[in-house]
């Protein structure tokens, strides 16, 4: 049977394993101690006859500084310990590879650098650091790895982010986990983490036509071109009505009223929707239209890989 805390299958899962156990320790030790003691007073310090009166205690500071100095140190030690092992959790490493997910109701959806798409079942290699780009098409959904221990919700609108690694060949679960309609629990998939031989093969094999369209950024590249972005945003960093999308993703960009932000897929997908949200330093409010319900949440991510590919 497999073990259910500490199944080795992802170092990131070993440490939530950590965190959990870690704190369900101090949980029980805190639950025996405290019923123990109480166990005590009762037996100690029941009423002996009719003439047994309880002494008056006024109070006493010490006892109120260690009782509230000794649990601050410890929930601040849990604090630290769990916010440590979340930002591992939120931080995907450098050479992480992005699938985009799409949930529909009631099914997932994949969507690989190469075009390539898989419904319900991700496919990925053993031993490699995996982010996927997660929107909704509909409602709201959450995505799950329960033996991964990875979870994320997935809302329309807005991408969210999640990265594992399987550290083995295996077939892990992947559930729906938040309720989204009739089919909410036939919302299902499988991890399939491939060895090498096995995930190369996968990767050449020869392509269902169907299943292969053009990449997300070959059509996002089409897209540009089609709704005119290039008049504006130059792929080359020379300088235009806007600013260019050479070297776009990951940049520290400046905004006019002296914010900044480090430009994400959800900075990216503002800026098309509602052009005017943020203006860049150094460039003009309204010279954009706003694309909020023009292009589908397709054309959005597609576009968005597509100004990845800028990058060098
Ligand atoms: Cu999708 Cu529940």
């Amino acid at each position: 049977m497999d073990k259910i805390l500490f199944n080795g299958l992802s170092e990131l899962g070993t440490h939530v394993d950590r965190v959990h156990v870690f704190i369900i320790a101090i949980m029980a030790f805190c639950f025996i101690a405290c019923n123990a003691v109480l166990i005590y007073f009762m037996l100690r310090y029941r009423r002996k006859g009719p003439d047994d009166v309880t002494a008056s205690i006024k109070g006493n500071h010490l006892l109120e500084a260690v009782w509230t100095i000794i649990p601050t140190i410890v929930v601040l030690i849990v604090f630290v310990y769990g916010v440590r092992v979340w930002g591992d959790m939120r931080k995907p490493p450098e050479n992480a590879m992005t699938i985009n997910v799409t949930g529909v109701q009631w099914a997932w959806r994949f969507e690989y650098p190469d075009g390539r798409i898989e419904a319900e079942d991700l496919y990925v290699p053993a031993g490699q650091p995996i982010r996927l780009n997660m929107v909704s098409n509909d409602v709201l959904h959450s995505f799950f790895i329960p033996e991964l221990r990875v979870k994320e919700d997935v809302v329309p609108s807005q991408y969210t982010h999640l990265w594992f690694q399987a550290d083995y060949e295996g077939v892990y679960n992947i559930f729906c986990t938040e309720y989204c309609g009739d089919n909410h629990s036939y919302m299902l998939g499988k991890v399939h983490a491939l060895g090498p031989e096995a995930w190369d093969r996968w990767v050449r094999r020869v392509p269902d036509p169907d299943a292969v369209q053009l990449s997300p950024a070959e059509r996002g590249a089409k897209l540009y071109s089609k709704w005119g972005c290039l008049g504006c945003h130059s792929t080359d960093g020379s300088p235009n009505i806007g600013p260019t999308f050479k070297n776009l993703m990951g940049r520290s960009e400046s905004f006019a009223d002296g914010s900044t932000v480090v430009v994400d897929e959800n900075y990216i997908m503002e800026s098309i929707k509602q052009p005017n949200a943020k203006i860049v330093a150094g460039f003009k409010p309204d010279q954009m239209p706003a694309f909020e319900g023009q292009l589908s949440q397709q054309d959005i991510t597609d576009l968005i890989d597509y100004i990845k590919t800028l990058n060098e």
